[in-house]
């Protein structure tokens, strides 16, 4: 099979497209064809050595796919082969099959593509348990998004929306902002143009329950300076590079709170939670109070021209590798 390489940590640029054995289910595992491979931020941390897990060299990227289970190892009797799913592979996915653990795999709803359920599961997933168990959004409650037209932060403006709140989009581009109002943004936020603190002071006087923050860097006083009484930050991710120091009297003046959200870890140390998240995500996508935003496919000789958009700031909503092109 055909599978993208990293013989080493560096640039982007350096991954390669490169024959590999067919891998074989062990037990408790199946194999998946892919058909599409989400793209996420991690995966590019990842191939630079700059994320927290650091595989040994050379690997597979890709953390998440969607495809055709062709293989059940010894134990699986949850999947049958010929089932459409998406699988939480960890590592592995931009190939044209990979193995993953059949309990981080999941049947999909037969109204979901294989390009919009690749990109689904990590960023609505991680959204909705930012919002729900982290945050304790409750209906009514204002949420502000920073980073509202990327991955975590689009599915966090529909998953906000779809459990009541009013939600304030802020991101760094009118046409940004513009694709957050589809998806459900009441009021936005341009933060390239203006300062983030005098206009959330303009347009939420009262402030904001709730910031969901996957951006870091400078952003984050500035909306922490804007939360109301007994508010709370969701601290998702550094995308724009730098780790924020906080002054904690920011929150003690508000009695407001600073929560880490960790989605991945999560899944595995709350399962039955992390599938009754799953069954409340899909359900809401056949309902279609959430419409997940595919703006690109690239197929798997492009993969790291796929990574380059979603490192280099320019991706919408999902970016999606497709073996299958
Ligand atoms: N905690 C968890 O469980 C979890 C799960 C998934 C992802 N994450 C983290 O969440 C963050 C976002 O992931 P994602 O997949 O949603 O990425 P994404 O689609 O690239 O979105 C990130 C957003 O960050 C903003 N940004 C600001 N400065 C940036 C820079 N220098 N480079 C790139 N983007 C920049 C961009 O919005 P503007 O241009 O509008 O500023 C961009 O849309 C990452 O740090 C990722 O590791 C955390």
């Amino acid at each position: 099979m055909r599978a993208v390489v990293c013989n080493e940590f560096g640039p982007i640029e350096q991954l390669t497209l490169e024959d590999r054995p067919d891998p074989a289910a062990g037990r408790g595992e199946i194999v998946v064809e892919v058909h599409a491979a989400g793209v996420n931020f991690p995966d590019g941390l990842t191939v630079r050595g700059e994320y927290q897990v650091k595989p040994p060299c050379p690997f597979t990227p890709g953390s998440e796919v969607a495809g055709i289970v062709r293989q059940l190892g010894e134990g699986v009797s949850r999947l049958a082969i010929g089932d459409r799913v998406v699988a939480l592979c960890g590592m592995g996915g931009f190939a044209e099959q990979v193995t993953a653990q059949a309990d981080r795999a999941m049947r999909l709803p037969d109204n979901m593509d294989f390009e919009t359920a690749s990109g689904f599961m990590l960023v609505y997933g991680t959204s909705l348990h930012g919002l729900q168990e982290c945050g304790r959004l409750q209906a009514g409650e204002t949420l502000l998004v920073l980073g509202a037209a990327g991955g975590v932060g689009l599915a966090a403006v529909e998953v906000g929306r779809a459990m009541g709140a009013r939600v304030i989009a802020a991101a760094s581009s009118d046409e940004k902002l513009a694709l957050a109002r589809t998806h459900g943004a009441e009021l936005t936020i341009n933060y390239a143009t203006a300062d983030l603190k005098t206009e959330l002071k303009r347009i939420a006087p009262a402030g904001v329950d709730v910031v969901y923050d996957p951006v870091g860097g400078a952003l984050t006083e500035a909306a922490v300076r804007g939360l109301a009484w007994g508010g709370r930050l969701l601290v998702v991710g550094f995308a724009a590079g730098d780790i924020p120091k906080l002054p904690l009297n920011l929150l003690l003046l508000r009695e407001g709170e600073a929560k880490g959200v960790f989605w991945g870890t999560w899944t595995q140390r709350d399962p039955a939670a992390h599938a009754r998240n799953v069954k409340q995500l899909f359900d809401w996508f056949s309902a279609g109070a959430v419409k997940p935003h595919v703006s690109a496919a690239y197929p798997l000789e492009k993969t790291s021209d796929a990574l380059a958009e979603v490192m280099g700031r320019r991706a919408q909503g999902k970016v999606v590798v497709v073996p299958t092109r």
